[in-house]
């Protein structure tokens, strides 16, 4: 059955969740200057008015927005089949995530249930819900925001380290399924940004040097030459990308052990 076509000003659409603030917002702003059509995700609606109002005019471009919380599965639903109806979607940002912080033991086992459904599944159903068109249209894009904290094990943020071991396996094999089909994939795995992701972590960001901070915008602009370049895995910024090598090279016991002894003196 032919898809109807969704309202467009530029004929094609970029789907963003987690817009509303941090590397999310710079993926919309970024995106809108390169004159796609917004559609922006997150929970809180004022401000993703405010800022789809701000790009629609300063690019001539359509922007809407999509409240949700991604969490729940009846506003999961209603982005995928927002997703699976856009015939204009070119690129889908799954970037709405968070992390906590602390031994397991003491974390809320809810809030890490509510983790897993926003940083995986939410994740992994959007993703799907998009492929199909894509793959009929022989063109599309799906940014996956991960994390250099997916390259390793992460004691004192263990479900957060495996949520974006999650997205980076997931990301990779999608990538080599997808071959052929014009449809590209990348992982996205910053370091420190500078974003509301620490406070809302409660992580205490006092002993993080400076050299190790980026800024959302720098991380999008590094994801989307990446992305023109075909490349699958994203690691933005050359101390990032040298951290990660180290820790690819060094055997797993001695990584767990620098990492565990690492969060300890940078996060308390
Ligand atoms: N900042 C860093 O150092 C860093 C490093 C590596 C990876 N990352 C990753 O980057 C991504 C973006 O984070 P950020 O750094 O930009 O942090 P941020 O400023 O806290 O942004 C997180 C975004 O996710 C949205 N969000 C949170 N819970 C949601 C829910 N239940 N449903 C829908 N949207 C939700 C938030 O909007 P609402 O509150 O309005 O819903 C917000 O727009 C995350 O996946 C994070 O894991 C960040």
């Amino acid at each position: 059955m032919a898809k109807k076509a969704a309202e467009t000003v530029t004929g094609r659409t970029a789907l963003i969740t987690g817009a509303s603030s941090g590397i999310g917002e710079a993926f919309a702003r970024r995106l809108a200057r390169d004159r796609y059509d917004l559609v922006l995700v997150a929970r809180n609606k004022e401000r993703l008015e405010e800022i789809a109002g701000e790009l629609r005019d300063a690019h001539r471009i359509g922007a809407k927005v999509l409240p949700a919380d991604l969490t729940k599965t009846q506003s999961l639903r209603k982005i995928e089949r927002a997703i699976a109806s856009d015939e204009n979607l070119e690129v889908l940002v799954n970037n709405a995530g968070f992390g906590t912080m602390g031994p397991l033991v003491e974390l809320d086992p809810d809030t890490e249930e509510e983790q897993i459904r926003l940083n995986i599944l939410a994740l992994s159903r959007l993703t799907r819900a998009a492929l199909p068109e894509m793959v009929r249209r022989h063109r599309g894009a799906i940014i996956n925001v991960s994390s250099m904290a997916g390259m390793q094990p992460g004691p004192k943020t263990a479900t957060y380290s495996a949520t974006k071991a999650f997205v980076n396996s997931f990301t990779e094999s999608l990538h080599e399924e997808l071959l052929g089909t014009g449809v590209q994939t990348q992982v996205l795995c910053p370091g420190f940004t500078r974003t509301e992701f620490q406070r809302r972590a409660n992580i205490d960001t006092a002993g993080i040097p400076d050299m190790a901070w980026m800024s959302p915008e720098e991380v999008v602009d590094i994801s989307i030459a990446s992305l023109g370049r075909g490349d699958v895995i994203c690691v933005p910024g050359l101390l990032n990308r040298f951290l990660a090598a180290t820790v690819a090279a060094i055997p797993r016991p001695v990584a767990r052990k620098v990492l565990g002894l690492a969060t300890k003196q940078v996060l308390g």
